[in-house]
């Protein structure tokens, strides 16, 4: 039976996954399976995106023959000539005599390379930037070279702005009937597979996805279909910031990997033993590998998240233990650069890993070798506590100063929220940064708010309030409509259409929210310029799985940038809404008019 899932109202995801897969081109484990998409546009004309692998023919060809009805196909584009997105083509010929291919030239070499049909006048070459219309939709045509192969391309339907991005944005793992990224726990559960996706297959051409990743900047994508995995349709932005920091092997994380390779547990009870004492110094996420249990696509991917490796090994026919040496040779080869390295070795009659291991570090680009190395004879005794202690200091002193802020209250990490109240005859709402559960059972919540606020004193008459916690794709115009006017001069809600009333009558907005908290006061603190209230949660719902918007993202990604005043004018700016307050000194009392912040939010000019 067909399997299809309807994407907008012409196009169709029509792929397939294969579960029964162990190796992904016959070397990456792939334990949750892979799919492997293809899309059809329906349009005046029908055109097909991409094949599928042959394991999957079979599901393909009737998800294809389902939706296209009594249609013919008119085009098939080949973003991709590797044959787990080609490999039907030959098949899809036989059956659509009358499509017509649309590829670049390269593409056409490979076609005639991998099949024997007669491509004469079954191909319609193009070009980068050239377009079809198929009705509705303009289609046009990127080029993005070696990723992963030379040929391959991406293509962006103008019409609807979704980019088919071939392999890029592609992720292990089957498609388990959620087909958008935004319907799975991406992050905890699909992350470290989109990674070692990336780094093993695509990692070693961090310069042409970069190239990539520049041609995207300039369009607006609303839509993200990749060849493998997820579709994103929500968070598009954090998932390219992924593929910024790995196409620029830039680290995630702080910390150290620790790869060992060890024959009897000797070097591995020294890997132990040193990750113990970097966790001592408060070094945190360190993980310690067994190179020879662990297949290398996940230590490839790991070394791509860590800023520091640290490389155990054994000493093996005089050279270094064959599965460390496969991990630096798997590294060298996927490009890897921009790391701070360090080694132990170990060897019972001859401890010779040390050329052959230093050599292959030497060979990372700009990255820094640690001077500091512990040589192990078959143990590592008491005696050279010392000398782990040195390598430990020198990784310690070599992790990335973190920046200096003398305002400890600046690090306290806050969300972003917006607190929606009713008056009589009255909706209003502010933005607030602090809302914190305080019981589980009652479950309690507390919110701050600025006495200057309307908001504050609705809030203390009538008791009842909504939270709508806020997302990472909240717009600055939501935080100027609802944090930069007074609701006494104002109704904040007017002309806006992103609401609805939850169950206790009070507005919770239904866009750019992730979820929404219905609560009564109970109880209030008075705090000087804030009132803490602490509320009962009488109601809640999860909306979507959007991340919710930080403090410092807001102040990262949302908020444009502040514009001095073009001459020089002696005093301060808010740095929450940009009023400019003008004199000398700032009294340290004084309060934003805007947006109701105190001093400590202004800079002089
Ligand atoms: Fe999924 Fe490069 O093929």
């Amino acid at each position: 039976m067909h399997n299809t899932k309807k994407i907008t109202e012409d196009l169709f995801w029509i792929g397939a996954n294969d579960r029964r897969i162990a190796l992904f081109e016959n070397i990456y484990p792939v334990p949750k399976g892979v799919s492997y998409n293809s899309y059809l546009l329906k349009d005046e004309k029908t055109v097909l995106l991409d094949t599928t692998d042959k394991a999957v023919s079979k599901q393909f060809f009737e998800n294809l023959k389902y939706e296209l009805g009594d249609r013919k196909l008119d085009y098939l584009i080949v973003n991709h000539m590797e044959p787990d997105h080609c490999a039907l083509i030959d098949n899809l010929i036989e059956k659509y005599p009358e499509v017509k291919i649309v590829c670049n030239q390269k593409t056409l070499q490979m076609i005639n390379q991998f099949f024997d049909f007669a491509t004469e006048d079954k191909v319609q070459i193009i070009k980068e930037g050239d377009t079809l219309n198929t009705g509705k939709h303009t289609l046009t045509f990127v080029m993005a070279p070696m990723v992963h192969w030379p040929e391959a391309m991406v293509t962006y339907d103008m019409t609807d702005k979704i980019l088919f991005s071939a392999d890029a944005f592609g992720t292990f793992g089957a498609i388990n009937g959620n087909i958008y990224a935004d319907e799975t726990d991406f992050e905890h559960e699909l992350m470290d597979e989109a990674r070692r996706y990336y780094t093993n297959i695509v990692g070693k051409y961090g310069t042409q996805v970069q190239a990539l990743l520049k041609k995207a900047s300039n369009i607006e994508i609303q839509m993200i279909c990749p060849l493998h995995g997820q579709i994103w349709r929500t968070g598009i932005k954090t998932f390219i910031d992924k593929y910024e920091k790995w196409s620029t092997y830039t680290p995630e994380e702080n910390s150290v990997l620790v790869i060992f390779g060890s024959i009897y547990g000797n070097t591995e009870n020294a890997a132990e033993i040193l990750a113990s004492k970097l966790a001592d110094r408060g070094i945190k996420n360190i993980k310690v590998i067994n190179a020879s249990s662990t297949h290398p696509s996940y230590i490839v991917a790991e070394a791509f998240r860590y800023s520091h490796i640290v490389f155990a090994s054994s000493t093996y026919n005089a050279g270094i233990f064959t599965p460390i040496e496969t991990i630096l040779l798997d590294l060298k080869a996927h490009n890897f650069q921009n790391r701070t390295v360090a080694y132990m070795f170990n060897g019972t009659w001859a401890p010779f890993s040390e050329t052959v291991l230093r050599g292959h570090l030497e060979a990372f680009k700009n990255s820094t070798i640690i001077e500091n190395r512990v040589k192990i004879t078959s143990t590592l005794k008491n005696s050279q506590e010392e000398e782990i202690n040195s390598l430990v200091d020198e990784i310690v002193k070599s992790m990335p100063e973190e920046k200096k802020d003398t305002n400890a209250l600046g690090k306290i990490n806050y969300g972003l929220y917006l607190l929606s109240v009713k008056d009589d005859d009255k909706d209003n709402a502010c933005i607030i940064n602090t809302v914190t559960q305080v019981s589980e059972n009652p479950k309690l919540i507390t919110v701050a708010v600025n006495k200057q606020n309307y908001t504050h004193e609705i809030l203390l008459r009538k008791k009842s309030f909504n939270i709508s916690v806020l997302t990472e794709e909240t717009p600055f115009s939501i935080f100027e409509r609802f944090g930069y006017h007074s609701g006494k001069d104002t109704n904040k809600f007017e002309g806006f259409n992103d609401v609805e009333k939850a169950q206790n009558g009070i507005l919770r907005l239904n866009k750019y929210s992730n979820s929404y908290i219905s609560a009564k006061v109970i109880s209030t603190i008075d705090c000087g310029t804030h009132t803490v209230f602490t509320a009962e949660v009488e109601d809640s719902k999860v909306l979507s799985n959007v991340p919710s918007v930080s403090y410092s993202y807001y102040f990262e990604n949302i908020k444009p940038a502040l514009k001095k005043p073009e001459e020089h004018i002696e005093g301060y700016v808010c740095k929450i809404c940009g009023y400019v307050y003008e004199g000398k000194d700032i009294p340290k009392d004084f309060i934003c008019p805007i947006c109701k912040h105190g001093v400590e939010d202004f800079e002089k000019l």
